[in-house]
């Protein structure tokens, strides 16, 4: 097999896909010859991704709100119609939970969180599934959090949440490997988003501090010494979407320049 990620014939349905790492992956899997249906709310977000695609009028945006899990189906299935094959690359990416100790959380702010992400995926899983066993290919890919592996100190709703879907992922690895479909979960560190620097806000908020020393703080915690570019992390995703990565299946893969303490 050519060492080479190629996604020729392939129908991405890629969410979170308006800014950040989401928008990194649609480019990145355009590139490798995917069509990409980019998912998010904001039309003006996803437009502004298409614009740096490659072949633009081949793919297309649906502005979607996933937490309204009963309309993913329907327009989901009615934007892969339009598509050249069933989608078979799923990414399940939005926006992380709110910041703040787990012990200070209410019940609906687990509620909202399980929606966003556990139910979500699930209604995402019902609209790809029977085109994924049709095809016998299929790359669902979550993008969590390393508080999958080490949970992180003032991110309590995202810790339960991140922990639940990385179940939710690691059950469906062993339901769906013998169809041709893997399920595996990206875990970024530090990466240079907007999520990032709301964190960043957050965190000199909490520790009366500056954002450029919560920034230097941040960076010295991570054995390359700097934060991801979101292309790196959408390096990683497009691998996993591809024919290359077919034998890794059900594992939670850090790109996180070795922060995270543990193996
Ligand atoms: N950046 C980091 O350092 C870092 C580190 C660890 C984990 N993560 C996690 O990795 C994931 C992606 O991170 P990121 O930094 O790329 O996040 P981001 O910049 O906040 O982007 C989130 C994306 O999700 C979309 N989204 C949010 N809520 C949505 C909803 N209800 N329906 C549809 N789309 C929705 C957003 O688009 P719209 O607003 O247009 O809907 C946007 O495209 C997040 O879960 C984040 O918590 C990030």
């Amino acid at each position: 097999m050519a060492v080479e990620i190629d996604l020729t014939g392939k129908t991405a349905l890629v969410c979170g896909a308006s800014r950040g790492i989401g928008a990194q992956t649609a480019i990145a899997m355009a590139e490798a010859g995917a069509q990409v249906i980019l998912v998010a709310r904001s039309e003006d977000g996803l437009k502004g991704t298409l614009q740096k695609m490659p072949n633009s009028e081949k793919h297309q945006c649906l502005s979607l709100d996933i937490t309204k899990t009963s309309e993913i189906a329907g327009s989901v299935k009615s934007a892969a119609a339009n598509c050249e094959a069933p989608v078979s690359i799923l990414l399940c990416n939005s926006g992380g939970p709110k910041a703040g100790p787990l012990s200070e959380a209410d019940t609906d702010q687990l509620a909202t969180g399980f929606q966003a992400h556990v139910l979500a995926n699930q209604a995402l899983l019902e609209a790809v599934l029977p085109g994924m066993k049709s095809l016998e290919y299929g790359r669902i890919i979550t993008v969590l959090s390393t508080s999958v592996k080490i949970p992180i100190p003032n991110l309590g709703v995202s810790n339960v949440i991140r922990g639940a879907v990385a179940n939710w992922a690691k059950t469906l690895s062993m339901e769906l490997a013998s169809s041709g479909i893997t399920v595996n979960n990206v875990l970024p560190g530090y990466t240079e988003t907007e999520r990032l620097d709301v964190l960043v806000e957050a965190a000199a908020g909490r520790m009366g501090k500056t954002e450029e020393e919560i920034v230097a703080l941040w960076k010295s915690k991570v054995p390359a010494g700097r934060f991801a570019d979101p292309s790196e992390t959408a390096a990683a995703i497009t691998f996993l979407a591809s024919p290359l990565a077919g034998y890794i299946n059900g594992v939670n893969l850090p790109v996180d320049g070795g922060r995270t303490g543990s193996l």
